[in-house]
Parts: structure tokens; C-alpha cells; sequence
């Protein structure tokens, strides 16, 4: 029998690693989920929910720790939790792992095996697995509405006997997952959507979903996507005709949404000081690109800043934001994932050392922190 413990997250992570529909589908797989009392709460599941899909309650966080095989967190757990584990157990989580190795080594040392979602490889067959992809999503959706509702304006143009309102105009910076959910809400509440990317394949995206595509279409730009689908960091005469570019698109825009990443880095600057200061007061830039540093000059993040009238709001986890949303989807992402690993018949989990997806993921074992992209930044 596989037992899997779900605990609390900290205060300020409302979301919570299984909802009562993976609780289900766990329990038909033959597992025994136990959850710490109250985990769900903050996303709005109860106890008795998942107790009616076959979890069992328990008092606290030991008691679910307890014996259990596999740990499932939204956020890194601390070795507190881990060295309650017994040696080999399996823990699957959003581990935050870039530039974490000198906080994932004593986690690794407990010598159970790390898989931090965020690594999953971007494949056909992992997509139900794609945390970044699920809660980029729901952020892209979120930005939006916070944006709308700070922008002082309505978004659709209006015709009335008063006169015409005219339609609000939103720029898109980055129109990856979060980006293009961005664009098809702004779309939706009636904006002009402007978007812009350094990846090619983007302009098509952002074009079906009836944006415009503004960008620095160069030699650079058509080699900017990776293998994995990333984009690149870009040399700094691209980020030069690009800045020219924005300066003077940014000006007329009403609402900004900037979700520019690059995996392992800090977030490319888009958006200057000057910049900021040429938009009009009442406009609002939602930056989600926050945590890792922000794409404008001015993100504070965790706050909203006011420069001359221009609102940035640098809010962050904004998935976390629509908590049932995010919940609902993370689990369903870590059901897909753990799937992979229990053997039905023998009712054990079973690890493919060798699966690309585990190969992936996998960031600690045997006492050892593993994954190349973090031994050899070490190095
Ligand atoms: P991300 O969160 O790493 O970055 C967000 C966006 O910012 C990306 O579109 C990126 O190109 C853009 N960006 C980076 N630097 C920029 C710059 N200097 N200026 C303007 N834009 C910049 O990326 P995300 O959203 O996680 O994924 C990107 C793409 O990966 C998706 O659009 C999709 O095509 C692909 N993908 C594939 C999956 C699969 O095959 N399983 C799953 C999810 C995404």
C-alpha cells in the first residue's frame, strides 16, 4: 500500500499539493492519502470534502509525515518535514531550485529523492504535468483583472447618447503561457491588444488569438527560441532596437502586462525609468516577472508603486491568487507525475530511473544533490 502525506503550507501560500478530485483518483489507484487537518482550508476544500473522496484526516503534520512514501507540497519543504520521512521517500514539489544549493543540500541530505516540478521537461507526453504552464496561466488571467481594476477607465469602447467611451489599450510583454492568457483576457473585456516576444513562433500565438504583434523581428529574433522552448537571453544591440521600439509604443498604452522570463536568470529589464514616465498618469503596468527581479526599472516586489500617476503593481504568486484555480490544476499536474511512479499491481512505488520525465525532475537522491543544471552551476 502507498501512503502519501499532504501538509500544511506555510501562511503565505494559500494552495495546497492534492484536491478532493485527485484525493479520488489516488485512493483508486490503491493509495492511502492522509492529510494533515485544515491543509486545504485556505483553498477552500474541507476536511470532510476529502474525506468523502477517501482521504483520511489526521491531527497534525507528523502524523501524516508518518510512515508515508511519497510527500506532496505546493512549496519547498524544510527539513523539519523531510527528516520525518523514512529514507527513500519520494518528495514532489515547486522547489524554487536556481541558485537554491546551498538550501537544498541539508533538504537532499535527509536522503529522500527531490523532484522539483518546475524542471519538468517540455514534451508532449509531460504536458498534464506542467506546473509552470498550469499556474502561468491562471497569473496571465489574474494580471488582467487586477490591472483592470486599478486603471481608472473602463476597457470596452462604449457608444452612448453621452457619448463614446473609447476602448482601452493593453500591451503585452512576453506572450508565452501567462502572456497569451493575458491577451485573450484583455481581448475578451474588449481592449486593443498590442503583444510583443522575442521568440518567432509567438507572432502566430498572438495574431490567432487577435492581437497585434509588435516586435524586433531580426536575425537574432529567428533563433531566439531554445530546444526546450525557452527563450534566450539576447545580446544587448537586440535590447537596444528593442527599448527604441517600446519607447514609443509604450507611451500610448493604457495597460501594460509584462511576463518576460528566462529559465535560471534574472528578468530582462524592459521597461525604463523614461519609459514609466512617458505612459499617462491613471495608466497601470502589472508586472509579473516580480519575483525573479521585474521587467521594469521601477517593481518593487510584493507592493504597488506609484510613479507621477502610472501604477506598478508587482504583486506576487499571483496564481496563489485564485487559490482554488491553481490548487484544483497543481494537483491534478501531481497526479499525472505520480501516476508515472506506482506500480498498480504490486500496490509499490516503482521508479524508471531512466523515464526523460524522472530523469527531469529528480534534483536530490541518496543523500546527493544531482541535477546537472544545478551540480554544474556549482561547480
Ligand atoms: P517563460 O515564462 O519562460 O517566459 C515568458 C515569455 O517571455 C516567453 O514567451 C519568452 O519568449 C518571453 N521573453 C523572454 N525574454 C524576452 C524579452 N527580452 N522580450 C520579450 N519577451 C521575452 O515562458 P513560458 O510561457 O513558460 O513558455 C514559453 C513557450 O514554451 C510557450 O509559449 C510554449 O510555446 C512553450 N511551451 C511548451 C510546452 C510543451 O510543449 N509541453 C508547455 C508549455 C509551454
Amino acid at each position: 500500500m502507498v501512503t502519501i502525506a499532504v501538509t500544511a503550507e506555510d501562511a503565505d501560500e494559500p494552495r495546497v499539493a492534492v484536491s478532493p478530485d485527485t484525493v479520488k483518483k489516488f485512493t483508486a489507484l490503491g493509495c492511502t492519502v492522509k492529510i494533515a487537518q485544515g491543509a486545504g482550508v485556505r483553498s477552500h476544500f474541507s476536511d470532510e470534502e476529502y474525506k468523502d473522496k477517501g482521504a483520511e484526516i489526521v491531527a497534525d503534520a507528523d502524523a501524516a509525515l508518518n510512515g508515508a512514501d511519497i510527500l506532496l507540497k505546493v512549496r519547498r519543504p524544510g527539513v523539519d518535514e523531510l527528516s520525518k520521512l523514512k529514507s527513500g521517500a519520494v518528495v514532489a514539489a515547486m522547489l524554487n531550485p536556481y541558485g537554491a544549493g546551498a538550501e537544498l543540500a541539508p533538504l537532499a541530505a535527509t536522503g529522500v529523492s527531490l523532484f522539483s516540478m518546475e524542471f519538468m521537461p517540455r514534451i508532449t507526453r509531460a504536458q498534464s504535468m506542467d506546473v509552470l504552464s498550469s499556474q502561468a496561466n491562471l497569473a496571465g488571467y489574474k494580471a488582467v483583472i487586477d490591472g483592470a481594476a486599478l486603471f481608472g477607465q473602463a476597457m470596452p469602447m462604449m457608444m452612448t447618447a453621452a457619448g463614446t467611451v473609447p476602448a482601452a489599450r493593453a500591451f503585452v510583454m512576453g506572450a508565452g503561457v501567462a502572456g497569451l492568457q493575458a491577451i485573450a483576457t484583455a481581448k475578451r473585456l474588449g481592449a486593443i491588444v498590442t503583444a510583443t516576444d522575442v521568440r518567432p513562433a509567438a507572432k502566430e500565438q498572438v495574431a490567432s488569438l487577435g492581437g497585434k504583434f509588435v516586435a524586433v523581428e531580426d536575425e537574432e529574433f529567428l533563433e531566439a527560441q531554445t530546444a526546450a522552448g525557452y527563450a534566450k537571453p539576447m545580446s544587448e544591440a537586440y535590447q537596444k532596437k528593442q527599448a527604441a521600439l517600446v519607447s514609443e509604443h509604450i507611451a500610448k498604452q493604457d495597460i501594460v502586462i509584462t511576463t518576460a522570463l528566462i529559465p535560471g536568470r534574472p528578468a530582462p529589464k524592459l521597461i525604463s525609468e523614461a519609459m514609466i514616465k512617458s505612459m499617462r498618469p491613471g495608466s497601470v503596468i502589472v508586472d509579473l516577472a516580480a519575483e525573479r527581479g521585474g521587467n521594469t526599472a521601477l517593481t518593487k516586489a510584493g507592493e504597488t508603486v506609484d510613479v507621477g500617476g502610472v501604477k506598478i503593481i508587482g504583486t506576487l504568486n499571483l496564481a496563489a491568487h485564485l487559490p482554488v484555480n491553481a490548487s484544483n490544476l497543481y494537483a491534478r499536474n501531481l497526479l499525472s507525475f505520480i501516476t508515472l511512479m506506482i506500480d498498480k499491481e504490486e500496490k509499490a512505488v516503482k521508479i524508471d530511473w531512466d523515464d526523460e520525465v524522472i530523469q527531469g525532475t529528480l534534483i536530490a537522491k541518496d543523500g546527493k544533490v544531482v541535477h546537472p543544471k544545478l551540480t554544474e552551476k556549482a561547480a
